[in-house]
């Protein structure tokens, strides 16, 4: 071979090597350009088309788009959603390497809580107030999703909700929004664990953006109309604790905010999140809400739809086929700019190089990992703890509770005894089997020892036959203590699950009724999405535990509970209603210029003249089999400027037998103030072990932060005078209080 073919050789080898370790240097900013540079426009539309993998329908299906993988071969389909396991997925990458530049599609999937091992509903963990149990929660589920092959999970859902009528805040952390705020970040640093590109992290998508859970009369998908100053007190922040854990994704709402769709709300998408925020990652429609404008009356048809939702901010289209059938349209008429094409599928293409899918797009489809990682008797563990952490005690009349081990006979009464599909609660993935799942009767099977276990149903969950409460009574009448287990099916609480009555169904009250007049200790287990009324199951029974659905470690978890092997310490998120009629009723409400001074005060005040105005639980409650003392509140200052602090301090003394942990809650008033401040707002909290005696000092600090609230031109101010502060073991359970001020 002569000299110049060598030295030709020599220098295309030399280009390559160069080219490859420039191409490895390359920032992902400069490798999303260069691959910007390549792509045709309908190569860049169909990045911002997603597609259901059909695997499990999360909304209504329309199947006017033939094979799905030959439309990932030609380049038209940058995400699909519900595709479950490696094997499923591994088969849809292989089609997008058939496309001709390569691009590996988004796996995303709804893992809400837990993948193959189902963890409690968002709502029962948000009750632990554990932040570090409820990211390991969020952890454990992101690592079995992304070993199932899943890259994405369109969680945390952040929504704010007031309205125990909507079905969804099965889904949330409840109406408070810094309890909500602290959640959010933890979900989102569990689901993204140590960053993008790591083999058991998943990109996090805040939803629904936003103020979804405030849909009028708690119907789903309802409209949401509202100051926007309370838009940004309470409905904003969590979304905005999301963006700063650096959740990679956002997904926007169905409803419309003041008028104008979440998916075309140029306000929240572009301003807000993208502008002010500096959000870098992508904005993800809701199913189908981009068409679903039509529906609206806001635009004629999808041509005006995705006109309206790309010139808004929302940059991926699920399943509406609105952008890959009109975007290349709205760029020949010049209605949309190849510029915002480009921003959008540059923040798309972003995601997909942090998550190395152009390094190796099969990463994610590993079946040995799929097969080592799911289902691990440490992840089982996990879900039995957090699910303890979830139960909240809400009466316990003369020590009922806990269970004594020396009883001869528990009673064992109500339609979810044995239930198990219950206990995996809306939004439950479909990968593990439902015999993971522990019962109630297996867990207390585990767990009674020697006492022997009677059953009877009593009742269905809706049906209204009573047929077999004379059954249940005489079983009741056999035994020394009844359990039992009544509440929801599990898809009666979710989405599309509103209900105008939450109260418990069927006939079960009637059935606790029957059985409280055996006239034996009766406990009371409500099992729910939920908070549901059950007026009368509060005021007769002597133990109520409030489970909720607490996934495949619910049976032993509640054993645990019973038995005193943990002592319950959870706190509920959200208010609970005396009445459908109530609602909304929530603990930080304005004082109004007749507020009720009692359930009594009914004449010229604002209150109901038919039933107490108190919730029938507040926000914030929950029990212990222990009891605590709160003392010796002490304030660093009276008064305070804007620059300083103060530090407040107290004593909690756990005075009972047991030893136990209480959310210690930090409540603050702007007692005058314009615009007006809420009678009460949660600014800190503490959950405190203590041994029986022990005495522990507890403090928060207040800061200017703490103090500070938006005016009518949503400028966040202070305003100096009196505050006050409030601690106790519930917004309605003040223990210690006092003033002080703020002087400039
Ligand atoms: C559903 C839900 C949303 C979910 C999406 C994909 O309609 O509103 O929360 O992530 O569709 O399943």
């Amino acid at each position: 071979m002569n000299s110049c073919k060598k030295s030709f050789i020599l220098l295309y080898i030399l280009s390559i090597g160069i080219s490859t370790s420039y191409a490895q240097q390359q920032s992902i900013p400069q490798k999303v350009q260069a691959l910007l540079n390549k792509m045709t426009l309908a190569e860049k539309i169909g990045q911002l088309n997603q597609y259901n993998g059909d695997w499990e329908a999360t909304g209504p299906v329309s199947t006017d788009v033939g094979n799905k993988l030959d439309a990932v071969k030609r380049g038209e389909v940058g995400s699909i959603l519900n595709i479950v396991g490696v094997k499923h997925t591994r088969v849809f990458q292989e089609a997008a390497m058939k496309s001709r530049l390569k691009i590996p599609l988004l796996f995303g999937q709804d893992v809400i809580h837990g993948y193959s091992v189902t963890f409690p509903i968002p709502l029962a963990e948000a009750a632990s107030w554990d932040m570090a149990a409820i990211e390991k929660s969020a952890r454990i589920a992101a690592t079995e999703a992304a070993a199932g092959g899943v890259h994405w999970t369109f969680a945390p859902m952040v929504d704010i909700a007031r309205d125990p009528r909507w079905g969804r805040v099965m889904e949330g952390a409840g109406e408070d929004p810094y309890l909500g705020s602290l959640i959010a970040t933890a979900r989102v640093h569990g689901f993204q664990g140590k960053g993008l590109g790591n083999l058991d992290a998943v990109m996090a998508c805040a939803k629904h953006f936003t103020a979804y859970g405030a849909a009028i009369g708690g119907r789903d998908y309802n409209s949401v109309d509202m100051s926007i100053r309370t838009l940004w007190e309470i409905y904003l922040p969590p979304f905005k604790a999301a963006l700063d854990a650096g959740a990679a994704t956002f997904m926007n709402s169905f409803n419309d905010l003041n008028g104008t769709p979440a998916t075309a709300n140029h306000y929240l998408q572009q301003n807000i999140l993208k502008d002010k925020w500096g959000f870098k990652g992508f904005v993800v429609s809701d199913w189908g809400s981009i068409g679903e404008m039509i529906n609206h009356g806001y635009v004629n048809d999808n041509y005006e739809a995705a006109e309206a939702a790309i010139n808004a901010g929302n940059d991926m289209d699920m399943e509406s086929r609105s952008y890959i059938n009109n975007l290349a349209k709205l760029v020949a008429y010049k209605k949309v700019s190849v510029t915002r094409i480009d921003e959008a599928v540059g923040r798309i293409l972003t995601k997909k190089f942090e998550l190395r899918l152009f390094d190796d797009p099969y990463r994610f489809c590993n079946a040995e990992r799929e097969k080592r990682v799911l289902n691990t008797p440490e992840h089982v563990e996990a879900a039995r703890d957090i699910a303890r952490k979830s139960i909240v005690l809400l009466k316990n009349e003369h020590q009922v509770l806990p269970l004594s081990k020396n009883l001869n006979t528990i009673a064992l009464i109500g339609p979810l005894v044995k239930s198990k599909k219950e206990m995996k609660g809306f939004w439950a993935q479909n990968v593990g089997n439902e015999d993971e799942v522990v019962s109630l009767y297996e867990g207390m099977q585990q767990a009674a020892g020697k006492t022997k276990l009677l059953y009877a149903k009593g009742c269905d969950i809706t049906d209204t036959s009573r047929t077999d409460f004379n059954e249940a009574y005489k079983t009741a009448m056999q035994a020394d203590v009844i359990v039992m287990a009544m509440g929801e099916r599990f898809d009666m609480t979710g989405e599309a699950k509103s209900r105008s009555n939450i109260h418990l169904p069927g006939v079960q009250e009637e059935l606790i009724k029957a059985v409280v007049a055996s006239g034996k200790p009766v406990i009371v287990l409500l099992m729910a999405g939920r908070p549901m009324v059950f007026n009368w199951t509060a005021d007769h029974a002597p133990a109520i535990l409030y489970t909720w659905w607490l996934g495949n470690q619910a049976g032993n978890a509640i054993a645990d509970v019973l038995y005193g092997k943990y002592n319950p310490a959870a706190k509920l998120p959200i208010t609970f209603p005396r009445a459908e009629g109530q609602i909304p009723i929530y603990y930080n409400h304005l004082n109004t210029g007749r507020p009720a001074k009692s359930d009594t005060d009914v004449f010229y005040t604002s209150a109901y003249t038919d039933l107490p105005n108190s919730p029938r639980f507040a926000f914030g409650y929950g029990l212990s089999y222990t009891t605590f003392k709160y003392s010796n509140l002490h304030l660093s200052k009276k008064s305070m400027l804007k620059s300083e602090d103060v530090t407040v301090s107290f004593d909690l003394q756990n005075t009972g037998k047991y030893a136990g942990e209480e959310v210690a809650q930090f409540y603050l008033r702007d007692l005058v103030s314009q615009p007006l401040r809420p009678v009460k707002e949660l600014k800190g909290f503490e959950k405190v072990m203590l041994q029986p005696g022990e005495t522990k000092s507890v403090s928060f600090t207040i800061d200017k932060e703490k103090l500070a609230f938006y005016n009518d031109e949503l400028e966040r101010i202070t305003q100096p005078g009196t505050f006050r502060l409030m601690i106790g073991g519930a917004s309605d359970n003040i223990q210690l209080q006092d003033d002080f001020e703020l002087t400039n």
